[in-house]
């Protein structure tokens, strides 16, 4: 597979056209930023982590069952994918209170939300990613009635899959964010899984060891991502 000419340049990774229509290359840079683009910085080895870091979690879920538009990593910062027809919706499931729940309700962090709650947020980072419910997705021509609710079984099977697996590393997932797009009529997950994209605690402690080290300005944040890599076994080499 050729890599072609860049196709889009996002927030943390840059995505690639490849000589074949439905596949695509990924680039995971070292770029990190928060507040909607406000603040960027450039953490050495944070690419390459998160490259790993998705494609062992990718896997996770293909062996679950749950189909994913990863289909191998190419180098320590590249990954083949299938190339979706993304929907701009992002999924969230919360186990434990965090984040805008927080601020907006006002509410302890680290609650638990008994059953696990989930949230669909507009892909738009001129409007800062705002809130929205299943009715506005199908009114504005998202995706379908039937495509939204296969988007959400999906997230909490993968919410199944990943809690499990992040538990046995004395971790917790707090909660996370999922993009689905379609692929030849079938809905399947994109975008990608690592400490960029949710929240991860240290079961015992609460120590935070995710995106928040970075949001917060706690420091050493992409050595937070790599304990949280090497307790659920990421081969980092
Ligand atoms: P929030 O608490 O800011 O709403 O985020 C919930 C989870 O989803 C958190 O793990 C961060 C992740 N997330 C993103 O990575 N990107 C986004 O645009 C949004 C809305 C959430």
């Amino acid at each position: 597979m050729q890599k072609q000419q860049l196709l889009y340049k996002g927030k943390a990774k840059s995505v690639y056209e490849t000589d074949d229509n439905d596949f695509l290359i990924l680039h995971f840079r070292d770029d990190t930023s928060a507040f909607n683009g406000e603040r960027v910085e450039q953490l050495a080895r944070k690419g390459e982590i998160n490259n790993r870091f998705n494609a062992f979690i990718m896997q996770k879920l293909t062996d679950a069952g749950i189909e994913t538009h990863f289909e191998k990593q190419l180098s320590t910062d590249e990954v083949l994918v299938k190339r979706l027809e993304m929907i701009p919706v992002e999924c969230v499931v919360r186990n434990f209170a965090a984040g805008s729940l927080v601020r907006r309700l006002g509410l302890e962090e680290g609650q638990a939300l008994t059953p696990p709650t989930y949230e669909l947020f507009h892909k738009d980072d001129a409007l800062g990613d705002p809130m929205v419910n299943e009715s506005l997705s199908i009114s504005l021509d998202w995706a379908t009635k039937e495509q939204l609710s296969q988007m959400q079984e999906l997230t909490y099977q993968v919410n199944d899959v990943l809690s499990e697996i992040f538990d046995a590393g004395d971790l917790m997932l707090v909660d996370f964010k999922l993009e689905f797009g379609v692929f030849h009529d079938r809905i399947v997950l994109g975008d990608e899984f690592s400490p960029d994209g949710c929240r991860i605690w240290d079961k015992k402690t609460k120590k935070k060891l995710d995106k928040d080290r970075f949001r917060q300005s706690l420091g050493d944040v992409v050595e937070g991502y790599e304990e949280v890599a090497k307790r659920i076994g990421v081969p980092l080499d």
